[in-house]
């Protein structure tokens, strides 16, 4: 069951213009950066409310390490913009397997290591009306 939205994930070029963007623009902080070299991405996320306990809403902006990452091949396609919606759940493994049992194509099983120490998957944009949806569970 999803409880709330965890982020959304913005793909950008450059990663420093896009946090001046909204800094300067919105007043809103990078709270968390860090580098996946398994995704090829670097990201900065950035605290919309809540507190950091994992009831939070963050904006995720995402910039490729490499032009051959998702990311990156996102951007080839799409150009900048929003590249996934993050669903936060208690319980990852619980939401994959019910998933699976109905019928639904999930892209890492089990879950993955993802932003701050939370574990994450996704499942494919042809399976949800267009939207590549990211299930994830907060660092317990
Ligand atoms: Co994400």
């Amino acid at each position: 069951m999803f409880t709330r939205l965890d982020h959304v994930g913005i793909a950008c070029h450059d990663l420093d213009r896009a946090v001046r963007f909204y800094r300067t623009t919105f007043g809103l902080d990078v709270c968390h950066r860090e580098t996946n070299e398994d995704q090829g991405v670097v990201e900065a996320m950035l605290r919309l409310n809540g507190t950091d306990d994992g009831a939070a809403t963050y904006l995720q902006l995402l910039a490729p390490t490499r032009p051959d990452s998702p990311v990156g091949k996102f951007l080839h396609r799409n150009g900048e913009g929003i590249h996934h919606l993050a669903f936060g759940t208690p319980n990852v493994d619980r939401e994959v397997a019910d998933l699976q049992a109905a019928g639904t194509t999930v892209l890492f099983t089990p879950p993955r290591p993802a932003s701050m120490g939370s574990r994450a998957t996704f499942l494919h944009p042809r399976e949800c009306g267009g939207v590549l949806v990211e299930i994830v569970t907060k660092k317990g």
